[in-house]
């Protein structure tokens, strides 16, 4: 008889993992202040900062020589307005790290795409009363994916969840010249309580409201992949499944239903939970993080967007 315990020893149990975690899937968030001369930390993230200029490009390279592969950078302006002109803005902190770190070392830069951080009122387009405008805010994305990619972007990575905000940047990008910038969607992206502590790091709390009335309901799973195909069709090279841990079921649904390239993010309340229970001795962190970042790629990511990059990556040296 068929006895499962005989390869559940060290050696033997190695051999048969079913799924290993890579460095080369992994994508390090970095977030930029152009207010800030010297890095500050992030209270509820230990671990992360919230970067000046030079010091986001000197982590940039530390990641580059430590193998991590890929940065998201998210800025955060001097100043914001109505009209988040920061995210559009050609001398915009994003715009001005990515070219910086391109030029500086040569990991993939990735830049976060949205109007969130750049708007006084913090929502992701611009809002009549209080209302977030959806085809308004389309044009401003065009212009804020020219501008990174012209910037050195690698990708654009559109976070809003405007409806059609794939296509705009598409048509955008393809317009001047940068047919040949991927698109990471945000395809499908809940209106989750996780993000609670990249309001702190991201300065993008909202002034009125939420954002449940353009991320997505947690309850649903049909409607992830009605997002994810709607995306696809507009153009997404890549999707992403956001948070992860909670949403595994989504991750493994989106990868076996589209086969494309299918990215999740572990976001700030997913890694604040481990690090906050770890600094109180109720988990093993270190194990934890492994555990957490294997079992979303088992679930179907091929690309983990996590503030563990670093940490995975001075484990594997
Ligand atoms: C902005 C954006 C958010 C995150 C990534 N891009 C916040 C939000 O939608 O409120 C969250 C990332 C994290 O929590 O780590 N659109």
């Amino acid at each position: 008889m068929r006895r499962m315990r005989r390869l559940r020893r060290p050696g033997l149990r190695e051999m048969v993992a079913e799924t290993r975690l890579s460095l080369d899937d992994m994508i390090q968030p970095i977030f930029v202040d152009e207010r800030l001369d010297v890095p500050m930390a992030i209270e509820a993230m230990p671990g992360q900062y919230r970067h000046s200029l030079e010091s986001a490009v000197d982590e940039a390279c530390t990641l580059d020589d430590l193998g991590v592969p890929a940065v998201i950078l998210f800025g955060i302006p001097d100043h914001k307005d109505e009209l988040g002109t920061g995210a559009y803005d050609e001398e915009g902190i994003v715009q001005r790290a990515t070219a910086r770190i391109k030029e500086a070392c040569d990991l993939v830069v990735i830049t976060d795409l949205c109007l969130c951080e750049y708007t006084s009122h913090g929502h992701c387009g611009l809002v009549s009363g209080e209302e977030v405008l959806n085809d308004q805010t389309l044009p401003l994305l065009g212009e804020a994916a020219v501008s990174q990619a012209r910037a050195g972007a690698d990708v654009v990575a559109p976070s809003g969840m405007m409806d059609h905000m794939v296509i705009a940047i598409r048509g955008a990008l393809d317009l001047e010249g940068f047919g040949d910038t991927p698109i990471l969607s945000y395809a499908a992206k809940y209106a989750s309580t996780f993000y609670g502590p990249f309001r702190e790091a991201a300065e993008s709390g909202y002034a009125f409201g939420d954002r449940r009335t353009y991320q997505m309901d947690p309850p649903n799973l049909a409607e992830a992949l009605w997002e994810v195909q709607l995306d696809i069709e507009e153009g997404a090279d890549m999707v992403m499944v956001k948070p992860a841990m909670p949403y595994l079921d989504v991750l493994r649904a989106v990868k076996d239903t589209f086969g494309m390239p299918t990215a999740a993010y572990q976001v700030s309340g997913e890694y604040s939970m481990i690090m906050a229970a770890a600094e109180r001795g109720w988990i093993d962190g270190e194990r934890a993080m492994i555990e957490a970042l294997t079992c979303i790629k088992r679930a179907g990511a091929d690309m983990i967007l996590t503030y563990y990059a670093k940490e995975y990556a001075k484990r594997v040296m």
